[in-house]
């Protein structure tokens, strides 16, 4: 496996690889590889000849200076991961090699895929990340990207990216991985306390209680969300930021629950902040 910290180089690599017939393979991440990532990279694996994995904790992202000083970072256990589940690359370049001082251009995407729940909740997150993602898409050139349904918000936000700046890559949307418990794996359950970490898979249970309600025949989408938020409380250290019942494709609340939804939960362990979200199809 080739570790490459430059835009220029892994353009390069990855034009050989295309040239010697293989379809590339990109999986986005920031590092500190768990589970959920690495099923990407295996999925990858299987689906293209040549795999890269980038590795950058992007500061445009984040919408707190000390949430991005506390963000994890692992590089060294990183590369062997990555190596472990089929990388051929890891791009990981520094902060300079992605954004000259000071940006001048960023991407946003506007609508209410973008601009309800994580674009209400944590204003300019998305935009972060469709600048960081355009990038990487434009430096890797044609390919198939991974992203997983864990953040289902960006999956749908980075598809329309795609889709509208006709970038050459092909999207693919990757079930979530989760602990044994139903957490939802994630980079910041490592910064959970043990108590935190006992309570998160309050999220999880939340949102079976809104499929068990849509399933029982509850079609009101605000009654399903009281359930989940009451599930939420039921749990002294989560703070309920949203729980919402969507359209699975607008990512907007129906006024009566049909075809495919989404259930989203955001919610507050202390210090962290979780999200999980989970697909209820209703024929
Ligand atoms: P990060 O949180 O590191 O996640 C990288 C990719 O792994 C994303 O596509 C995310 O949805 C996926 N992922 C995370 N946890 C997962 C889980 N439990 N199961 C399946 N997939 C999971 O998302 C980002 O980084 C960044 O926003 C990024 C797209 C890299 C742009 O900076």
């Amino acid at each position: 496996m080739q570790l490459i910290g430059e835009v220029a180089a892994l353009a390069k690599a990855l034009d050989a690889e295309r040239a010697r017939g293989r379809e590339v393979g990109l999986v986005p991440t920031m590092g500190c590889l768990h589970a959920g990532h690495l099923s990407l990279v295996s999925r990858a694996r299987a689906e293209c000849g040549a795999v890269a994995v980038s590795v950058f904790v992007n500061p445009t992202q984040f919408d707190s200076p000390d949430d991005l000083a506390r963000y994890p970072r692992a590089l060294e256990a990183d590369l062997e991961a990555a190596a472990g589940a089929g990388a051929d690359y890891v791009f990981a370049p520094p902060e300079s090699e992605m954004y000259p001082s000071p940006p001048r251009v960023r991407v946003e995407v506007t609508g209410p895929a973008a601009e309800l729940w994580e674009g209400a909740w944590r204003p300019g997150h998305l935009g972060g990340v469709a600048t960081v993602v355009t990038k990487l898409l434009a430096a890797a050139g044609r390919c198939r990207a991974y992203f997983g349904e864990k953040d289902y918000q960006q999956l749908v936000v980075v598809r329309r990216l795609v889709d509208e700046l006709c970038l050459p890559a092909q999207v693919v949307g990757c079930p979530t991985v989760r602990e044994p418990d139903g957490l939802a794996c994630s980079s910041r359950n490592l910064r959970l306390g043990p108590e935190e970490r006992a309570a998160a898979p309050v999220l999880w249970r939340a949102l079976c209680r809104g499929r068990e309600a849509l399933l029982a025949g509850e079609r009101r989408p605000g009654a399903v969300e009281r359930a989940m938020a009451d599930e939420v409380a039921s749990c002294p250290l989560a703070r309920l930021e949203y729980a919402a019942v969507v359209d699975a494709a607008t990512l907007e609340r129906p006024p009566v629950a049909a075809g495919e939804l989404r259930l989203l939960v955001a919610a507050r362990l202390g210090a962290e902040r979780l999200i999980d979200n989970l697909g209820v199809s209703l024929g």
